[in-house]
């Protein structure tokens, strides 16, 4: 993968190329006035991260382009802000001040709503096990250029960490995060994290662990909560109780530390 600009960039894009290709050890080539064919071809390189004033977006021969987008976060932490109830904030049963370890953090969407419900004295870590994902992710986070400022103010506070996430958990104390979350692929085109189509290609589509359930429950102080497609039937599989809205495309399920509903 190499690193380059849009065409004429300014200042700002040329310095955010810069760190990008120093902060995942990739090489920086100059967009000069290259299409991206010929970049492609020059550099014997499929994949392009191209940073122009919008963020980073990845190219790649055969996929479809890549990019960071905060998705239904935006209307959620709208909604929330006007005093409506989240579901997957409500499951987990978030407060002000709670850990949670997103474990599949994909396009960071719930990261982000999670964060903004833990609010400042909060802590929020995305794990992410693919580097493509975690890299697009983290950068996003960090230049994606809301206009509304709980959803910067949130999207800043995500800790992204590339690993797999049953070796991330092994890794973690007992009891060190309230909530542990998992949204594993799904085989349902429709997700309520709308554009989670875009990194079907990159993501890890491997179905959930119990090696990682049983993790999971040791770290969580509080309770280990899945997601999964409205056909999906792992909550059954791993002895988790579904909590189920009407018309929801996708069914929350829990299980509390102890083993209780
Ligand atoms: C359905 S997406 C999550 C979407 C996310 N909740 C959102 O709001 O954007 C699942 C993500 O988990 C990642 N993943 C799958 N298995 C994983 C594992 N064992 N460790 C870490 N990440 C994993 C996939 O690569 C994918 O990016």
């Amino acid at each position: 993968m190499i690193v380059t600009t849009s065409l004429e960039p300014s200042a700002e894009t040329t310095r955010h190329a810069r760190e990008l290709a120093a902060r995942f050890n990739l090489t920086l080539v100059e967009r000069k006035d290259y299409s991206l064919a010929e970049l492609r071809k020059r550099f014997a390189e499929s994949e392009v991260l191209i940073v122009s004033s919008k963020g980073a977006r990845l190219e790649a021969v055969g996929k479809t382009a890549f990019f960071f987008h905060p998705n239904t976060a935006a209307f959620r932490i709208k909604r929330l802000e006007r005093g409506d109830n989240d579901t997957m904030l409500t499951v987990c049963q978030i407060q002000p001040g709670d850990k949670v370890l997103d474990a599949t953090m994909g396009l960071g969407a719930d990261a982000i709503v999670f964060a903004h419900g833990v609010g400042e004295t909060g802590r929020v870590v995305g794990v992410e096990s693919e580097r493509t994902i975690a890299l697009l992710i983290e950068d996003g986070l960090a230049y994606w250029p809301a206009e509304s400022q709980a959803l910067r103010e949130a999207m800043k506070r995500v800790e992204v960490r590339v690993g797999n996430h049953l070796d991330v958990l092994r890794s973690l104390p007992a009891d060190s995060f309230d909530v542990v979350y998992f949204d594993p692929m799904f085989e349902e085109t429709v997700n309520s994290s709308a554009g989670i189509a875009g990194i079907r290609e990159w993501a890890n589509n491997r179905s959930l662990e119990q090696a990682a359930v049983a993790e999971a429950l040791r770290v969580a102080k509080r309770r280990v909560v899945l997601k999964e497609g409205k056909t999906g039937r792992l909550y059954q599989q791993f002895g988790f109780t579904p909590y189920r809205t009407r018309g929801n495309q996708v069914v929350y399920s829990y299980k509390e530390k102890g083993g209780g509903e």
